[in-house]
């Protein structure tokens, strides 16, 4: 049966983590995969998240099944960080929450939800966006439509084409929208802009479904969710898919959500009865370890605050690191314009790096970027700056 089974190509992204694990230059830089690095260029465990483990490792009584759905108060906490803890749709009872196995994990029961449970057939995606959102929907049986995303110029937000697109969408199609820190380009809607795109939402009945994956990484956890917010208060029904890879640093733990607003907490109840359904047939029911982490740490005021501030502090050096890095391509000599990098938010930017620029970085210098020109900031360091910004010199 597999003689004619042909290779399947690398993952674009997890792909290069492989090759640079193989790479045995001892000056290697990693701009590729979406994991913090710090000044050190290491990403080691959250201290929050090494403290609540060894509590946990004291007072687990059990490694027993989770709920399908996870655990209650993760869904909660999940939700209060989403939408703010005194939000009406709490209080109404109207999100519910299923733990998942990543933000990958959640767009996926997402995908198969829309699909299965709620007849949908297609869903829009921003060109670009995640290399992993069309093979994740096309997986699930969705087709995948695209609508326009970066301006011209490439550095800003093509309002207007994203408008116009979504204008011609058929109702009852999904459009698939980042929350903050758009990967791969850095580029976020403001407030008003959500607002018009909310507009266009409601009048085309289409139903979004927000990926929320880097929650804290652009200004602040409650800034973070002004998008969300616009959406909430438009009153549509939403699937909202986050993760805490990222912000907890919990990559491996595979640490996610999948939170459905409904119009009535009855219709909420009836829509994750169905979520419920299509975990059940795929992972069966999440894994405990990092849903306990992140709910220990979340319902402990103490934690919770030094968490916040590990938060701050891995924004506030990616930030420094999106300045360092334009001014020493300036100081290089670089003559091309970069300081749009600095108006960027969260771990990446498109900084118009080519397809052929990428390789040669790869191939001559041992740094890696996604093939689109896709660069994690995050792996930026101080002690690399000047390798990484002579590099890219040579191959403008
Ligand atoms: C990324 O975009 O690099 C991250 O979200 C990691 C991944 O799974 O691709």
């Amino acid at each position: 049966m597999l003689e004619t089974l042909q290779m399947a190509p690398p993952d674009p992204i997890l792909g290069l983590s492989e090759a640079f694990r193989q790479d045995p230059n001892p000056h290697k830089i990693n701009l590729s995969v979406g994991v913090y690095q710090d000044a050190q260029g290491k990403t080691p465990t959250l201290a929050v998240v090494k403290a609540a483990e060894r509590r946990l490792l004291e007072e687990e009584a059990n490694k027993g099944y989770l709920g399908i759905d996870g655990l209650p108060e993760y869904g909660r906490h999940v939700q209060e960080l989403l939408l703010g803890p005194a939000h009406p749709i709490i209080a109404q009872g109207r999100a519910v929450t299923a733990q998942t196995p990543g933000g990958t994990g959640a767009l996926r029961v997402a995908a198969d939800f829309f699909q299965q449970k709620l007849r949908g057939r297609r869903i829009w995606v921003s060109e670009p966006t995640w290399a992993n959102h069309p093979s994740v929907f096309q997986a699930a049986g969705l087709e995948v439509g695209t609508y326009p995303y970066l301006n011209a110029a490439g550095t800003g937000l093509d309002l207007d084409g994203l408008l116009a697109t979504l204008r011609t969408v058929p109702a009852g199609d999904a459009v698939c929208l980042h929350a903050s820190c758009h990967n791969p380009t850095g580029i976020d809607p403001t407030v008003d802009q959500w607002r018009l795109i909310a507009q266009v939402l409601v009048q085309r009945q289409l139903l979004p479904l927000v990926d929320f994956a880097y929650q804290g990484f652009a200004e602040s956890i409650e800034a973070d969710r002004a998008g969300l917010l616009v959406l909430a208060d438009a009153d549509v029904d939403m699937l909202i898919c986050s993760s805490f890879s990222k912000n907890f640093g919990l990559y491996g733990e595979r640490v996610g959500a999948l939170t459905l607003v409904a119009p009535t907490a009855e219709r909420a109840q009836v829509g994750l009865s169905h979520i419920k359904v299509c975990i059940r047939t795929n992972y069966s029911n999440p894994p405990r370890h990092g849903g306990l982490i992140v709910a220990r740490i979340l319902g402990d005021s103490q934690l919770r605050a030094r968490w916040l501030d590990e938060v701050t502090a891995m924004r506030d050096r990616i930030a420094g690191m999106r300045r360092l890095f334009v001014d020493t391509l300036r100081a290089k000599g670089v003559t091309r314009d970069f300081s749009f990098i600095t108006q960027q938010r969260g771990m990446f930017s498109y900084s118009g790096i080519t397809p052929a620029q990428v390789d040669r970085l790869r191939s001559e210098y041992a740094i890696y970027l996604v093939r689109s020109g896709r660069i994690n900031v995050a792996g930026m360091t101080e002690s690399n700056m000047d390798r990484l910004c002579d590099a890219i010199r040579d191959v403008l």
